[in-house]
């Protein structure tokens, strides 16, 4: 389609037509209404012109384009432009993920799936949460179905669908995404209609207990985006901590509808303030274990729209910290009877030893990773991985490494390989609890992490960091976050959690034939503290 406002002459109104002197906002404000400049932009959307130069055009901000976005069409949707022909039915290529990181370049744009909603989910996500959580004519819930993605999938894939918004608008445009009609040679089994409904998910009273199959959402966590203008009961409008006391009320009512053994799947991320994360993920995993789920998988879901480049990118490297590459994506399960652990009594026993690690060759810091997500080769992973650390967070000649190992009689226990010099950076690479730990192994584990912390937090300057190494593990068939248990355990005055890293090898993900019931855990974690000054 011919593109009006690009082609119009460079001081024409895109509304009266007629030219203007100077700037084209100045132009409306004075002879325009407010509600003429609004549809005037509305209109460049609709024509496909990109965002950002419909900023430079209208003098306006991303975030004041999504407010009249929002506004007009009660959600925030990224896309106007007419919806697109309906190509494929599934998506290409298609294979199960099989480990613990989840990494989808592509949009996915099979069915009525065009990405238009802003903040939905990858298709991805909830098309391999279905199949390995749920069967034919099980019931899947997901009570934040925004544009209806998890609605599409379950109804690809013959199962039922109960789907739940608070936004009205959300409810329609879920209901238009869901007309169409599967052919019946490409799909033999029974395809059922989702039950698409506007309702708030803190309160499912019109869902029996134990009635569901599966709950596949993803919460719209606490003011990252704004969904809509003026919806009550919306919980992107609420601030953290409002927020977690909210998925209270959903945790608990997730519970309650699931049937005993089943799953519950929940996509969410963390967020920023002053420079540092809060780890927004982890405190929504308590907030449902605190209701009585256990974990039986924690995903990595790796984001692919973080730019290099601009604002942001220029912004993490003038203040030193990594742009948010990960979202987490637990699967609790609500377990058949309350069955204790098996404990096993065998205690592992851990000391700590300092080994010095090779000086890394001085790098740039623009030369780093600049994402929370590192891949390295396997050949080259704790090198890597080590330079990374020591060049980011220390200034080189003051930082030390404690390697924190079994202990056994004979080894010696170095305590500093520095004396009692200041460090810059104590990096601490823990033993990871292969090979299932007990819980009292992960206890003992957790309080000498806490032990050593302690001890030489004294010896870090003011500014400094501490960097924990750690991986998640699973003990009788249940994972245990390990990396989360430290964040849950660490609360010093003094220390500030940074970042949260993750870290994986590549081709781990690709390469892994499926292990069974289990996702494989091919990622590790570094916490990343600052000594608060
Ligand atoms: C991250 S979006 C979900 C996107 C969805 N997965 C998709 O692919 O389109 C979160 C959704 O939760 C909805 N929401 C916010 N508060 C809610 C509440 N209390 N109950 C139900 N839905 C709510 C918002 O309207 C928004 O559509």
């Amino acid at each position: 389609m011919m593109n009006n406002h690009m082609h119009r002459t460079k001081n024409e109104c895109s509304i009266c037509g007629k030219p203007f002197d100077g700037s084209l906002r100045e132009h409306i404000r004075t002879q325009h209404s407010e509600q003429e400049f609004k549809q005037a932009v509305l209109k460049a959307k609709e024509e496909g012109i990109p965002d950002q130069k419909i900023g430079e055009l209208f003098g306006i901000t991303f975030r004041q384009l999504e407010e009249i976005i929002t506004e007009t069409y009660g959600m925030n949707i990224s896309v106007l432009k007419k919806l697109k022909k309906l190509k494929y039915w599934e998506p290409k290529n298609f294979r199960e993920e099989t480990t613990t990181v989840w990494s989808f370049k592509q949009r996915g744009n099979w069915a009525t799936h065009d990405g238009r909603y802003r903040g939905n989910w990858s298709p991805y996500i909830p098309r391999n949460v279905i199949l390995k959580y749920s069967r034919p004519g099980d019931v899947v819930l997901d009570y934040f179905i925004g544009g209806g993605t998890t609605a599409v999938e379950a109804k690809l894939l013959g199962r039922r669908c109960i789907a739940r918004d608070i936004n009205p608008a959300c409810v329609n445009l879920t209901l238009k995404n869901l007309k169409f009609t599967p052919p019946q040679t490409l799909f033999p089994f029974s395809i059922y209609e989702p039950d698409v409904t506007v309702g708030d998910a803190r309160d499912l009273s019109n869902i029996s207990d134990n009635s569901i199959d599966l709950i596949c959402a993803h919460p719209p966590y606490a003011g990252i985006i704004n969904y809509s203008s003026d919806v009550e009961g919306d919980l992107s409008k609420l601030s953290i901590e409002d927020f977690l006391k909210e998925m209270k009320k959903v945790a608990a009512e997730s519970y309650r509808v699931l049937k005993p053994g089943k799953k519950c799947a929940i996509l969410i991320g963390d967020t920023r303030k002053h420079k540092h994360v809060i780890p927004v993920g982890f405190h929504t995993i308590n907030v449902f274990l605190e209701a009585g789920f256990k974990l039986k998988e924690l995903v990595i879901k790796r984001q692919h729209n973080c730019k290099t480049t601009g604002f942001w990118y220029e912004k993490s490297i003038k203040y030193n910290f990594l742009l948010l590459a990960h979202e987490y994506l637990p699967i609790f399960e609500k377990t058949e009877s309350s069955h204790p652990y098996l404990l096993k009594e065998n205690i592992r026993d851990y000391s700590s030893v300092v080994s010095v690690l090779e000086k890394p060759r001085l790098k740039k810091i623009n030369e780093l990773e600049t994402t929370t997500v590192w891949i390295f080769h396997e050949k080259e992973f704790e090198e890597r991985l080590n330079k990374n650390v020591i060049d980011r967070y220390s200034d080189r000649n003051e930082y030390s490494t404690i390697v924190f190992t079994s202990h056994s009689e004979n080894e010696t226990i170095s305590q500093n390989d520095n004396g009692k010099k200041r460090l810059s950076l104590l990096f601490i690479k823990s033993p990871f609890l292969k090979g299932e730990p007990s819980l009292k192994d992960i206890e003992y584990y957790l309080k000498e992490i806490k032990e050593i912390v302690k001890r030489n937090l004294p010896n870090i300057n003011k500014g400094g960091f501490l960097v924990i190494q750690t991986q998640d593990t699973k003990t009788d068939g249940y994972v245990q976050p390990i990396a989360k248990k430290i964040v849950d355990t660490l609360s010093f005055d003094n220390l500030w959690l940074k970042e949260i890293v993750v870290a994986t090898q590549e081709g781990t993900n690709s390469s892994t034939q499926h292990s069974g019931e289990f996702l494989k855990i091919v990622h590790q974690y570094l916490l990343i503290y600052e000594v608060k000054i």
